[in-house]
């Protein structure tokens, strides 16, 4: 299966050429993006500072372009100030305060749309009661609501007033909001009651009362919005109502001026430990980014409808949702909601019915929606889209056909984008108007962007088609600044492997004799489930924490709609080891705790283990990192150093032939049981 798939990626030589009709239009042709790379190639901070003086209303100039004096913490602009949401939105709110900036659609079908005016007032009014609540700049504010206006508008708020946001996708659990609240030390959350998708409630507030419970934390205030009218728990000393305090906020919220450097938001994302990372981004080098890209990729203009289907939880959805696409004046579709909801119909409708002109989407999406025929999209009128970009994996040449037969009706260019939350941007695109397109690859850096593969070494690969590491040899503004508190992994994580100056992504890729660039896939211990990073080690943590389990190995297989799904591996404790860890508290903990005892001792009754698991690490980490596959083993395979061999148990989970050396295996006894069925 998967090496069938490989052969048909490396054997790809479709090639589509610019269209000519959306190229003669296009705000970047063929000349301009010939100038732009060579400037790019030989004065990259030069370009940078040239777009940033042309692209960003500065409050007070800049003087420094690039300072590399705490290399690899790399500054931009450094000394020049500017407010990154009203840099963003005050243009339109004077130029077109009555273009719609939002439009919301929420799974029901209910709809609502706001002008950048009544955005701009939004802001403001929340941005007001949050210094009212004593929010200064620098502060962490948590966001963790449904995909909705409001979200973008505490967004927005925060930035106003400097304080910085870490918004956590309201699919993650209680467990992993605690954590990320903590490590942000947030004094201040802002909710919903509920959010809805595929017609239930995502309990919002009752998360964070649960989280806020689960041990000690700094917060303060919980800001809830009434979203979905669900009844809540309330805690009066804690929680206010946001409608109540911007209605009694002072008028007017004056934006705070901050350095280039001031943090915009952290997001978190997975690494190869059990940690999550706080990615930190600045002001305005991730704003210049944001925007600029939106041009050079999106061909973005101010009469575009544009739709990004990312939640704002993810990065995506801050760069091409919050931030990128309001900073070009364009209006934003937004949906809460499943795709399939209530049929695999919904995007295309959505598209239709807003006039939608550009799509972005991931891969996962496009493969789901795929495999529900051309019928459905064919009920739609697509006449408005011009242009479809995907993101967060490699798209296998099948699915991009599909998208450009079925919803482009083969007259979109698409833009395969690559990137990652801590680039804070594209980096590695076509540009629609000017780069010819193979299905599979995301083409060639932007200019300004110094991608390259290199080897072990660090020796670029100019080889064709020979993969290495996929690492960046320049700084450039939208990089992440810092992991929030730990310069010490920033640095060893980014910069340990090939020093100071050359970012190292994490992925592998290979560059083929054109140039293009071709992602592989990660080098680390993270796997992609559904264009969303994951970190094999966070979901080993969750395991190990579950009072039967003694020892947990996770790895990938390839999935056909998700990209990958996570295969756990699970050793569990002996009977007596698991009543000395967790005593039963109560009977009904003890009757559990008799019915696990039975799951080992039968092995009939493996399933109901293996559920309780899946669905212990569904509550602990959120419904993506719960496991499609777990099996229950009797030991995992070690060296006689003791490091679990994973690539033996990757081939095991891809059904494999093994063929690696497994002569230092401390258990060898253990293949052979692996590898029964
Ligand atoms: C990882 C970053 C960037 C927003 C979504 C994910 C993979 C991303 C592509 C693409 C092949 C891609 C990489 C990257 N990835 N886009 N167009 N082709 N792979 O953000 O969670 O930070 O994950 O997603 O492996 O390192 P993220």
């Amino acid at each position: 299966m998967s090496t069938g798939k490989i052969e048909s990626v490396l054997s790809e030589e479709r090639r589509f050429d610019p269209i000519e009709s959306f190229a003669s239009q296009a705000q970047v042709n063929e000349e301009r993006l010939d100038a732009l790379r060579r400037r790019g190639g030989s004065d990259p901070a030069g370009l940078w500072a040239d777009l940033s003086r042309e692209m960003l209303a500065w409050h007070k100039p800049f003087t420094v372009t690039l300072d590399r004096s705490r290399a690899p913490h790399f500054a931009w602009f450094s000394d020049g100030q500017l407010n990154a949401s009203e840099a963003c939105l005050d243009p339109w709110i004077r130029k077109a305060p009555d273009r719609p900036a939002l439009i919301y659609e929420g799974e029901r079908g209910d709809s609502r749309s706001l002008t950048y005016r009544e955005l701009g007032e939004a802001v403001e009014r929340l941005g007001a009661a949050l210094r009212g609540q004593g929010v200064a700049s620098g502060d962490r504010v948590v966001i963790y609501m449904p995909m909705c206006p409001e979200a973008i508008i505490a967004m927005h708020a925060c930035a106003r007033i400097g304080a910085v946001h870490s918004v956590v996708f309201g699919g993650f659990s209680a467990r992993s909001l605690y954590d990320r609240v903590v490590d942000a030390s947030a004094e201040v959350v802002i909710t919903a009651d509920a959010g809805r998708r595929s017609g239930k409630f995502v309990r919002l507030k009752a998360a964070v009362d649960q989280a806020l419970e689960h041990g000690e934390h700094p917060v303060r205030r919980v800001i809830v919005f009434r979203h979905s009218g669900e009844d809540i728990a309330w805690h009066d000393r804690r929680d206010r109502w946001a409608h109540e305090l911007t209605d009694s906020a002072a008028a007017g919220c004056p934006a705070e001026y901050v350095n280039a450097e001031h943090p915009l938001f952290l997001l978190y994302t997975s690494g190869s430990t059990g940690k999550p990372k706080g990615i930190q981004h600045s002001a305005a080098g991730y704003l210049l980014h944001a925007k600029l890209t939106c041009q050079w990729v999106f061909d973005l203009r101010e009469d575009d409808v544009f739709w990004c289907t990312a939640d704002v939880g993810w990065i995506t959805g801050h760069s091409y949702v919050a931030y990128g696409p309001l900073a070009n004046g364009a209006t934003v579709v937004i949906y809460e909601g499943a795709p399939t909801y209530p049929d695999g119909g919904r995007f295309w409708s959505l598209c239709e019915r807003y006039g939608v002109t550009v799509f972005y989407t991931a891969p996962t999406a496009i493969r789901a929606l795929m495999k529900l025929g051309d019928e459905l999209p064919a009920q739609y009128d697509l006449s408005s889209l011009r242009l479809l970009g995907t993101v967060g994996e490699p798209i296998n040449p099948e699915a991009w056909m599909w998208y450009h037969r079925v919803i482009g009706r083969e007259r979109c260019p698409i833009v395969d984008t690559w990137w990652q939350t801590e680039t804070g941007g594209i980096m590695i695109s076509p540009v629609p108007g000017a780069t010819p397109t193979k299905p599979g690859s995301c083409t060639r850096p932007l200019p300004g962007v110094h991608a390259a593969i290199v080897d072990e070494n660090g020796n670029e690969i100019t080889e064709p088609d020979r993969g290495g590491y996929l690492v960046i040899r320049h700084p450039w503004p939208s990089m992440l600044r810092n992991i929030w508190g730990d310069s010490e992994r920033y640095r060893e994580t980014y910069f340990g492997k090939f020093g100071d100056s050359c970012y190292v992504t994490g992925d592998s890729a290979r560059r083929d004799a054109d140039g293009y660039f071709w992602i592989m896939g990660r080098l680390d211990d993270v796997v992609n489930v559904s264009g969303h990073r994951l970190g094999t080690m966070e979901v080993e943590s969750a395991l190990v924490a579950h009072p039967a389990v003694a020892e947990a190995a996770v790895v990938s297989r390839p999935h056909e709609i998700k990209g990958e799904s996570i295969f756990a591996f699970v050793v569990l404790k002996s009977e007596s080891a698991r009543n000395e860890s967790a005593p039963p508290k109560s009977e009904g903990e003890a009757a559990r705790s008799e019915g696990e005892r039975q799951a080992i001792a039968k092995p009939s009754k493996q399933g109901a283990m293996q559920q309780q698991l899946r669905a212990w690490v569904d509550e602990q980490l959120g419904p993506i990192a719960r496991p499609d596959d777990l099996r229950i083993i009797e030991a995992l395979p070690k060296t006689r150093s003791g490091k679990i061999m994973r690539r033996l148990l990757r081939s095991i989970a891809r059904s494999e032939a093994i063929n690696q050396d497994v002569s230092t295996l401390e258990n060898a006894d253990l293949v052979r049981q692996l590898t029964q069925p």
